[in-house]
């Protein structure tokens, strides 16, 4: 069975990495400015972050969100003390993609409106109303086809102004992705070390 092929591939295969150094499977070295998708910023193989990996893995891997884990509490509290986001409540999911789905989601409900605005060059994910609500044709299924989103042009405030003038009173949210990354700002770089 081949892999899915969902992203065109650097011809690079990482093994390897401690810190903000990767190495590939022939032993080159890199300075990884990627940071695996900016998902890893606190650096490879943290310490304390492998520690705590392994020690819970040694509890328990698994349980269903339907009893208490006291673990996400403590995640909870230590947000808010980080924030001062008292009064706010946390979410829990496991992708950009279903963060964003789910945020368009309960604006929805919130409201009781259909229209999300989106921006063009924007990319939100891959789930259904996160890709519709991206700027990228090739990757909107039919299924995925709606008439809910309506996309402005990115840093125009004259016609975000002019669109809230006229339809503001059925926008559920706005969506917008300050750094276009897919759309070309972003760092996507592995630095080749001697
Ligand atoms: C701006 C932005 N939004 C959403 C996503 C989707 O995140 P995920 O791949 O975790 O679903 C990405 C991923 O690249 C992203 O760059």
């Amino acid at each position: 069975m081949s892999l899915f092929p969902v992203y065109p591939l650097y011809d690079i295969t990482i093994t390897k990495a401690l810190g903000s150094t990767v190495w590939d499977d022939k032993g080159q070295a890199y300075l990884d400015m990627y940071g695996g998708h900016a998902v890893i910023s606190i650096g490879h193989t943290h310490p304390h972050w492998v520690k705590r990996i392994e020690d819970q893995l040694h509890q328990i891997a698994f349980y269903s969100n339907s009893v208490h884990i006291a673990l996400q509490q403590q995640l909870a509290d230590k947000l808010c003390q980080i924030s001062g986001k008292k009064d706010y409540q946390l979410f829990l999911c496991n992708s950009g993609a279903e963060a964003n789905e789910n945020a368009l989601k309960l604006a929805s409900f919130h409201t009781g409106r259909k229209k999300i605005v989106a921006f063009t060059g924007s990319f939100h994910g891959r789930t259904s109303l996160a890709v519709a609500a991206t700027d990228n044709p090739s990757i909107v299924a039919p299924v995925n086809e709606t008439s809910n989103i309506d996309f402005l042009p990115f840093n125009d405030e004259a016609a975000l102004l002019a669109y809230f003038e006229k339809s503001g009173d059925q926008v559920a949210a706005v969506i917008t992705e300050g750094i276009q990354g897919v759309g070309g700002s972003e760092l996507r770089q592995i630095i080749f070390c001697n």
